[in-house]
């Protein structure tokens, strides 16, 4: 019999970390395989919450973060720090995510040793490389060190086509946000949901770069004035800790009747918390993914995205950076039970919750020869693909108490 083959998972946000958890799953419970995990730690507590979740124990910690940490301090030190494991690891590849600074340092330090690298959520694309900042610009190099795309949709793959990429080198697979959201909204329960009096809810997030300055000063406005309007309405917004968006949002928003402003939620208290919201507000990439997975409509708070299949299908409506564009949005879906349940009722074109066992079953036909896998393929325009009809191949631990 072969040896395993080896790969290495490098993570180190905590949205590659979460999408990343059933890659590692997938390969760790296959024997076909040896699953080297490197945690960049590129941010450490958000990190750490959701490898504890997942049950995954980093084989190497590269440990980069520093407070205040520029883009620059993060890329010198990933690439500096994980070329040293490569050289002594030698995983036949290297499997990077998405478009953070980790994805892309790593993609680079493993370009360097001539190792492999395959992409997961290859693909997405805006046509401005200013937004999303600097994320637009680092997926587009790691698309170009990868030898391997695993492209979420078939939109992406077709991205990746226009810039001349081999077709063999692309597999469809879902994304695999779907795969770890679907298995932890199986186990949470009402301990989990962060308590809010109100019946209707407006979960928020926002944090990025680009929305920094005036965007996330408007945005806070637009909340105040939403919610200040409508006593049935509140605000849940579990702020990024990075310091000049903590400024903002605590300056603008603290102390408002029915805003609730909180720490980053740990994972499973953030699917049971959309769970029980309205609607979702955001410039995260990744609630645009997975909000749709539980019928939530998602408001996306930048002027592009790289999702345009969310928009596509209806789960998302770009709501733009501006106080007034923003309240009309929200307005619309508050007090419009039509264009709320237009939304509510779209179908996720984001996954199936396979994603992993694909991106596991390529890898093994790229490096060891085999049949590919099938590939995904969204679902129809008729049905709702609820959680519970989602059957994911990752199984997660159940909750700590006390
Ligand atoms: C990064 C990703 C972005 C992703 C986001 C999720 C890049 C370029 N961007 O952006 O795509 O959506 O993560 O959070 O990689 N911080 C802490 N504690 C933490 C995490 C962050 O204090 O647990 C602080 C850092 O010290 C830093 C700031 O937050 O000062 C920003 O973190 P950084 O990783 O540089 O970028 P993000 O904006 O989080």
């Amino acid at each position: 019999m072969k040896s395993p083959l080896a790969v290495a998972v490098v993570f180190g946000t905590r949205p590659d970390a979460v999408k990343m958890a059933p890659v590692v799953a997938a390969l760790t419970r296959d024997s076909r395989f040896r699953c080297v995990t490197i945690a960049t730690a590129q941010h450490r507590e958000m990190l750490d919450e959701v490898l504890d979740l997942f049950g995954i124990k980093a084989e190497y910690d590269l440990g980069v973060m520093t407070e205040g940490q520029s883009l620059t301090d993060v890329t010198t030190r990933v690439l500096e720090r994980i070329g040293t494991v490569l050289a002594d690891v030698r995983p036949a590849l290297v499997l990077v995510h998405g478009d953070t600074t980790t994805s892309t340092a790593a993609a680079l330090a493993a370009y360097y040793q001539k190792i492999s690298v395959g992409h997961v959520e290859a693909g997405l694309r805006t046509s401005t490389i200013y937004e999303p900042f600097p994320e637009e610009v680092n997926r587009r190099l790691t698309g170009v060190l990868a030898t391997y795309h695993f492209a979420p949709t078939p939109l992406a793959k077709q991205n990746l086509l226009r810039e001349g990429k081999d077709a063999k080198s692309i597999i469809v697979t879902g994304n695999t946000v779907i795969d770890a959201f679907t298995a932890i909204h199986k186990n949470v329960t009402e301990d989990d949901v962060v308590p809010v009096n109100t019946p209707r809810v407006i979960f928020a997030e926002a944090h990025r770069r680009e929305n920094l300055g005036e965007p996330l000063e408007a945005i806070c406005r637009a909340f105040k004035r939403i919610v200040g309007a409508r006593p049935d309405v509140s605000l849940v917004w579990p702020v990024h800790p990075n310091p000049p968006i903590v400024e903002v949002v605590r300056r603008n928003l603290e102390g408002v009747p029915r805003v609730h402003l909180m720490q980053p939620l740990g994972y499973r208290q953030l699917v049971a918390t959309i769970a029980r919201a309205t609607l979702v507000a955001t410039d995260s990439g990744g609630l645009q993914e997975e909000a749709p997975t539980l019928g939530k409509p998602v408001l996306v708070l930048r002027r592009v995205t790289e999702r345009p299949e969310g928009l596509e299908a209806g789960t998302l409506r770009l709501a733009g950076i501006t106080e007034e564009e923003i309240t009309a949005h929200l307005a619309e879906l508050l007090d419009n039970p039509a264009a709320y349940q237009k939304m509510a009722k779209a179908v996720n074109p984001y996954g199936d919750g396979h994603a992993s066992r694909r991106i596991a079953d390529g890898l093994w036909a790229y490096l060891r020869g085999g049949a590919m896998p099938d590939e995904f393929v969204p679902p129809g325009t008729t049905e709702n693909v609820a959680t519970d009809n989602v059957e994911t191949d990752l199984q997660v631990r159940s909750p700590k108490r006390g």
